[in-house]
C-alpha cells in the first residue's frame, strides 16, 4: 500500500552534519525528526548496562537489552526511551560512541532498527537520518540527500561542537578518528542512486539546510 506521509531520507558519513541539518530541515517544514543512529546508540546503551565486556555481546543479548527501548514522538522529533526513561546523556558518551559500530554491524539488530524508524512515518511527515535510508529503509523517500564533506571539516567541526580548543594535533588526531569511523561504516554509508549529493564542506548549516528545504517543496509541488 502507498504511504500517506512524506518522507526526508538524508543519509552521510559521521560528522557530516546529518542530524543537525535534518532537525533544522523538519522544524522549517513542520516535520517529525527521526534520528536513525539513535536507536543503535540506545541498543548499544542497553547492552553496555548489562553486560560491559562487548566480546560477549549476541545478537541475541544484544536484541533482549533492547526489548525496552521505544521511539518517542515529542514536539518536534522522535527520541528513544529506554525503561520510559530518556537516555540522550548516555548514548552520546564516549562508551556508546566507542561501541556503536559492532552493534551497528548485526543484522538482525539492523532489521529491529529499520522496523521502529518505518514505524514512525506510518502516522506523520518525518526527516530520517543514518547511512541507509534512502537505499535500504525508505527505497520509495519523496526526497533522499547524500551529504558530505572533507574529513578534516567534520573533525573541525567536531572540536567545535564540543567547544574544544583547537590545534593542529588535536585536529590531525580528530581527522583520523573520523576516517577509521568511515572506514567502520562504509558497508552501510552508500548513496541511493536517485539521491541528491551536496558537498557541505564550504557550506555553512543554514546553507544546507536552505538548499535542501528548497528541494523538498519543489518536489511536493
Ligand atoms: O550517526 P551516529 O554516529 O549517531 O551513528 C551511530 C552508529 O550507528 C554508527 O556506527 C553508524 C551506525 N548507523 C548505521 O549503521 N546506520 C544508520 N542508519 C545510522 C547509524
Amino acid at each position: 500500500m502507498k504511504r500517506r506521509t512524506s518522507v526526508i531520507a538524508i543519509d552521510g558519513p559521521a560528522a557530516s552534519g546529518k542530524s543537525s541539518t535534518a532537525q533544522m530541515v523538519a522544524d522549517k517544514l513542520g516535520f517529525l525528526h527521526v534520528d536513525s543512529g539513535s536507536l543503535y546508540r540506545a541498543a548499544s546503551a542497553a547492552i553496555l548496562r548489562r553486560e560491559r565486556d562487548p566480546s560477549r555481546w549476541t545478537e541475541d543479548t544484544v536484541l533482549d537489552a533492547a526489548k525496552p527501548v521505544e521511539l518517542r514522538a515529542a514536539r518536534t522529533s522522535f527520541y528513544p526511551v529506554l525503561d520510559g526513561r530518556s537516555i540522550e546523556e548516555e548514548i552520546r558518551g564516549p562508551d556508546v560512541t566507542h561501541h556503536v559500530s559492532r552493534v551497528a554491524q548485526m543484522p538482525r539488530v539492523r532489521q529491529w532498527v529499520n522496523g521502529k524508524v518505518r514505524e514512525t512515518a506510518n502516522s506523520r511527515n518525518v526527516v530520517v537520518d543514518g547511512r541507509d535510508m534512502g537505499t535500504v529503509v525508505f527505497p520509495d523517500a519523496d526526497l533522499k540527500i547524500f551529504l558530505v564533506a572533507d574529513s578534516r571539516e567534520r573533525a573541525l567541526r567536531r572540536l567545535r561542537q564540543r567547544g574544544t580548543p583547537t590545534s593542529e594535533q588535536l585536529l590531525d588526531d580528530e581527522t583520523i578518528r573520523i576516517k577509521e569511523r568511515d572506514a567502520r561504516d562504509a558497508k552501510q554509508t552508500v548513496a541511493a542512486r536517485d539521491a541528491v549529493t551536496i558537498d557541505t564542506t564550504a557550506l555553512t548549516q543554514d546553507e544546507q539546510v536552505a538548499q535542501i528545504v528548497a528541494l523538498a517543496k519543489e518536489r511536493s509541488e
